[in-house]
């Protein structure tokens, strides 16, 4: 099935899941998100890296992500991190966002290589069985 990705009204009642998948492109991996909390602070709360973590509320634009598939509730986002066109090609950030259902992102924020640097360096690590540096998964 083609990936579909939908922009919804931040008045919309969620499906009524009380829990959504997140995929994190590179990292391989999902993780759950409360429905109602947004992709960051579901992220955060279960002690997982991926999404640079800045300010956690619109400000500065670190966590950037685009997402490729699911759907989402927007928060206001400020133009001077996320453009009408950012918005309408669902370029936005971590922090402002609401799943309404299982989500898939990419990193795209200013510090999207660093990310894909530790991603590159833990997915080495894991092949030659050592560490990966990224936080256990359950
Ligand atoms: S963490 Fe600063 S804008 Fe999201």
């Amino acid at each position: 099935m083609e990936p579909q990705v939908q922009r919804v009204s931040g008045s919309e009642v969620p499906s009524g899941a009380t829990h959504y998948a997140v995929e994190i492109e590179g990292l391989g991996h999902a993780f759950t998100c409360r429905a109602g909390d947004s992709l960051l602070a579901a992220m955060v709360a279960r002690g997982l890296r991926g999404i640079p973590v800045g300010c956690r509320g619109g400000g500065c634009g670190v966590c950037k992500v685009e997402v490729f598939d699911g759907r989402y509730a927007a928060l206001k986002m400020s133009v001077d991190h996320v453009s009408a066109e950012d918005q309408a090609q669902h370029r936005v950030l971590a922090c402002r966002i609401v799943p309404h259902s299982d989500l898939q992102v990419r990193v795209i924020g200013q510090m999207a290589n660093t990310v894909r640097r530790l991603i590159d360096g833990a997915s080495q690590a894991e092949r030659s069985g050592g560490r990966n540096g990224l936080p256990n998964q359950s």
